[in-house]
């Protein structure tokens, strides 16, 4: 059994969704995980079982620290602003947590105390000497993203914890080499800190022995079970920072921050039980589901990690880990840096889209554990075709047929026929739902609409209603009967727009969220009105769709522009004498050239501008000249730019060159710091 299907329906199941970082606006991969966990809660809800569903912000962690302190606030008030924005974001997209707390809450941080506590005494914990990064200049040690380096696995520029440019590999501290800080640019050195280390090697045997029956969507578990035949090595879980979950019994060191987020898990549930009277030890030390959604990128953490602490510390295990694929953007890989994001508010609810049609698309597009590729032009094409062309026209074209013909729903039975193909859809959906396959899921009720469709049109009920008023309302019964069951079918992945439809069948006194499925079986009471209906789908058209492509294509532009350092390239047409004569350019001789660590681009130099001492210049020609090439030769020089640090170099000046790489060179030797001036004025 891999469905959640024979669980008690009394007994709460419990789903969580992955914590967004407290770190910047909601995008719409993160949406991935949100929507399809929301569908899930609510499909088990109308099949009456009842769930707690949790999640909150993950506001720990050195990227967090690091943009308060350049942002100038405090860490809490940065995670305070994003809290409120998700927590905004997710009510807009209809996505209902029962809790939405945070990780730097009093009850998370005495839960992790006790589970720290718990793994310490289990003796799951142990102190090592380590090698840890630390910058003589700045005076501390470096956690994490406060140093970047060279990656030790394949020589490649990577983050401390993180080799995001190459291998990807997650790197634990004291792995990066030619550790760099972060801070102040300068070159760090090793020093032996005592740190604390979880034994994540002694769970072996319980992990392979608990994923094989690890529910959810196969690629979490077949990931998980090649990583532990692989290797496991112990994490270290301390981390020397101000800002998180002290660590027991030592100044200065706070645990790292994936251990304290998970455990926002439990203390979620603690919260919710709290304010519903509801039982959190049931769920987290009994015989219970517990079902975490995530993306793939964080499957290590949820299926390895996790389980291990759980068990360590006397937790029930996660019964089930849900994974999707990654959002990919135009079909590009999503990238913040580059470019390729689409905000949720900002280039989505602003624009006046229901957020229900998103919902739709991340429902419907592909398969969970596929990569899901958001494009503005799919977008438009599922909205117009499916939603307005199939659905949004068979909920219309009934009830405005019942309104004008009818005033009310028909008095007679729905056929059997009918009902039977109702029955048929709930099963698809919901086993589609329970299996994880939004997909599947959602097109079988979709399927279920064409055949509305195909049932109204070949029936001709305006036809009928001049020959044969009974045969026609007994046609209508049955598709009202049908528009009633789809509302209640797709209220879990278009709750908005459905509670509308559902009051356009007259259904006014309850909301549609709270009916269960067998309620689509119920038929509709004859007699009752029908008023005159809204359109509920409109069709976007191609000029809107242009705007929208049009204000990614910018961004992505700019993104570009800034990676290359380009964004003055944009120059003015007429720029004064005054304007060039305040650039100092000079003319010099290269004494020295040397490689700088960590970089393929770039050079340090030494050149002799005529002044009493060599001036030190990084330039980018790495990749065009060896620095054999470059000494003794010639070069032209901004003489007067401000000075800027580059790969923990200082650098006092700047080479002209093409912008393909090719230096500029005097016709004949000049004298060092010989000034290069305009022709004009001679
Ligand atoms: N804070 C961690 C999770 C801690 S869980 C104890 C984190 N945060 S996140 O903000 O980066 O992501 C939040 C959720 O969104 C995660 O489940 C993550 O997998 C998911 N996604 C974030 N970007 C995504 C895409 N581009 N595509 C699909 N899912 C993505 O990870
Ligand atoms: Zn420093």
């Amino acid at each position: 059994m891999r469905s959640v299907s024979d669980f008690p329906v009394e007994k709460p199941v419990l789903v969580t969704c992955g914590l967004p970082y407290a770190n910047g606006r909601c995008h719409i991969g993160h949406l991935r995980t949100y929507v399809p966990a929301d569908i899930f809660v609510r499909t088990l809800r109308k099949r009456g079982q009842r769930v707690v569903f949790v999640c909150g912000s993950d506001t720990h962690g050195t990227p967090i620290v690091m943009n308060a302190e350049e942002l100038g606030v405090l860490p809490g008030e940065l995670v305070g602003r994003y809290h409120a924005h998700f927590d905004r974001i997710f009510a807009r997209m209809g996505v209902g947590f029962d809790y939405f707390g945070t990780t730097d809450a009093p009850s998370n941080h005495s839960r992790t105390l006790q589970i720290v506590d718990s793994l310490i005494e289990a003796g799951y914990v142990y102190p090592r000497d380590i090698e840890l990064a630390y910058c003589p200049r700045c005076d501390r040690f470096l956690p994490d993203r406060y140093v970047e380096g060279v990656c030790p696995f394949c020589g490649v520029r990577a983050r401390g914890d993180e080799c995001d440019q190459g291998c990807g590999k997650h790197l634990e501290p004291g792995e990066i080499r030619d550790p760099v800080c972060k801070i102040c640019g300068s070159g760090a050195e090793y020093r032996t800190q005592e740190h604390f280390f979880f034994r994540l090697s002694r769970f072996k045997d319980f992990l392979l022995q608990y994923l094989p029956g690890l529910r959810g969507t196969s690629n979490a578990r077949n990931y998980a079970i090649e990583w532990v035949n692989q290797e496991l090595h112990d994490w270290c879980i301390t981390r020397n920072m101000e800002w998180g979950v002290a660590f027991p019994g030592h100044d200065g060191l706070v645990v790292y921050v994936w251990v304290d987020a998970p455990i926002g898990y439990v203390s979620f549930t603690e919260e919710w039980a709290k304010q519903t009277g509801g039982d959190w030890e049931a769920i987290w030390r009994g015989d219970s589901r517990i079902i975490h959604f995530i993306g793939i990128d964080i499957v290590y953490h949820h299926c390895i990690f996790w389980p291990a602490i759980l068990k360590g510390a006397g937790y029930t295990v996660p019964w089930a880990v849900v994974a999707s694929g990654m959002v990919k953007i135009e079909d590009k890989k999503f990238s913040k840096s580059r470019g390729y994001i689409v905000w949720v508010d900002e280039d989505y609810l602003e624009h006046g889209f229901h957020p229900d049609l998103l919902r739709y698309y991340l429902a419907s597009y592909t398969s969970h554990t596929k990569e899901l590729n958001f494009s503005w032009k799919i977008f438009q094409e599922k909205v117009n075709k499916e939603l307005v062309g199939s659905l949004g026209n068979f909920l219309y074209r009934t009830t405005l047929f019942a309104h004008k013909n009818f005033k009310e729903v028909p008095i007679g039975d729905v056929s059997s026929e009918v009902m039977d193909r109702i029955g048929q859809a709930i099963d698809e959906f919901t086993q589609g739902v329970e299996e994880y396959e939004f997909k599947r899921a959602v097109d079988s009720v979709m399927a279920f609409s064409d055949f509305g469709n195909t049932y109204f049109q070949s029936m001709e009920p305006w036809k009928l209603v001049k020959t044969d008023r009974e045969a026609c309302a007994s046609v209508l019964k049955d598709c009202l009967q049908i528009a009633k069951a789809l509302v209640v079918l797709l209220e879990p992945v278009m709750p908005g727009l459905m509670e509308v439809a559902w009051r356009e069948l007259g259904l006014a006194e309850e909301s549609v969220h709270g009916v269960a499925y067998d309620e689509a079986l119920v038929e509709l009471e004859g007699g009752r009105p029908i008023l005159k209906p809204e359109i509920i789908f409109n069709k976007i058209d191609d000029g809107k769709i242009d705007e929208m492509e049009a204000i990614l294509d910018k961004r992505i532009t700019e993104a570009v522009e800034k990676e290359m350092g380009f964004e003055n390239m944009n120059k003015s047409d007429n720029i004064s004498f005054d304007e060039f004569e305040q650039l100092d350019l000079r003319v010099g001789t290269v004494k020295e050239a040397s490689r700088i660590k960590g970089s393929d681009k770039l050079l340090k130099l030494a050149v002799d501008l005529g002044e009493t001492t060599t001036r030190v210049i990084v330039a980018g020609i790495a990749e065009s000249y060896t620095t054999e090439e470059l000494c003794e030769k010639q070069v032209v020089v901004v003489a007067n730019m401000k000075p800027t640090k580059l790969f923990g170099v200082e650098s006092h000046g700047m080479l002209l060159a093409t912008e393909n790489g090719v230096l500029l060179e005097p016709d004949e030797p000049v004298e060092n710091g010989c000034v290069v001036s305009p022709t004009a004025i001679k």
